[in-house]
């Protein structure tokens, strides 16, 4: 039994329309893919990471979780880490939150949802790390500064992996960025904590 018709038929459509385009489309991508971009972001439907940049298959290695969560013992997404960065050899690595975010509500306020909790613990860790922010704000503000602060919280997690360390340390030009979606208008804007292994201290790099 084929369920979901409506999908498949979405997809045979889509497919038809990247062939009449470029009839081998397809055919060159099944044979590698050299992605230079390594996209961390969040579940969030509204958030998916190749149109949000208007991009074709094959240019984007993505992991999404949510509220785009870089935990150092996270073997999924360290896993993901090391594959774009050892064997894709991307040359960004790209943190992306977006306002609005769900998981970053729901850390925010102390209403139980039972195990998600102990993930959205990561981003009550950010709450605490950044305590005297929060003070005097309003209950929006304060949101959009938390999913802002998390991105920038997780490009530091992604820099300290071994992972980003031992490429840096290899003199690799692999750059970390920090960006953040704004779901209201589709518009992405780049928060400037970024790490570029080019503009790193001589004595970061080589110790
Ligand atoms: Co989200």
């Amino acid at each position: 039994m084929k369920t979901l018709k409506y999908l498949f038929e979405r997809n045979f459509i889509w497919s038809k329309s990247v062939r009449k385009r470029e009839p081998v489309f397809f055919k060159n991508l099944s044979k590698q893919q050299a992605p230079e971009y390594l996209w961390i972001g969040c579940s969030d439907s509204r958030v998916p990471a190749n149109q949000i940049v208007n991009l074709p298959p094959g240019e984007v290695f993505v992991h999404r979780n949510i509220a785009n969560v870089v935990v150092h013992t996270d073997l999924n997404c360290l896993s993901v880490i090391q594959y774009a960065v050892e064997v894709l050899k991307v040359k960004h690595i790209i943190i992306c939150g977006h306002y609005g975010c769900g998981g970053i509500t729901a850390a925010l306020e102390n209403h139980e949802h039972g195990l998600i909790d102990n993930w959205l613990r990561h981003i009550k860790d950010v709450i605490r790390f950044n305590e005297e922010q929060f003070t005097g704000l309003e209950h929006q503000a304060k949101l959009d500064l938390l999913c802002e602060l998390n991105v920038k919280e997780q490009v530091t997690n992604v820099c300290n992996t071994t992972i980003v360390q031992n490429a840096w340390k290899q003199g690799r030009k692999l750059s970390v960025h920090g960006w953040i979606y704004n779901i209201d208008n589709g518009i992405l804007k780049d928060l400037e904590s970024g790490i570029a292994s080019d503009v790193m201290p001589e004595n970061e790099q080589d110790d």
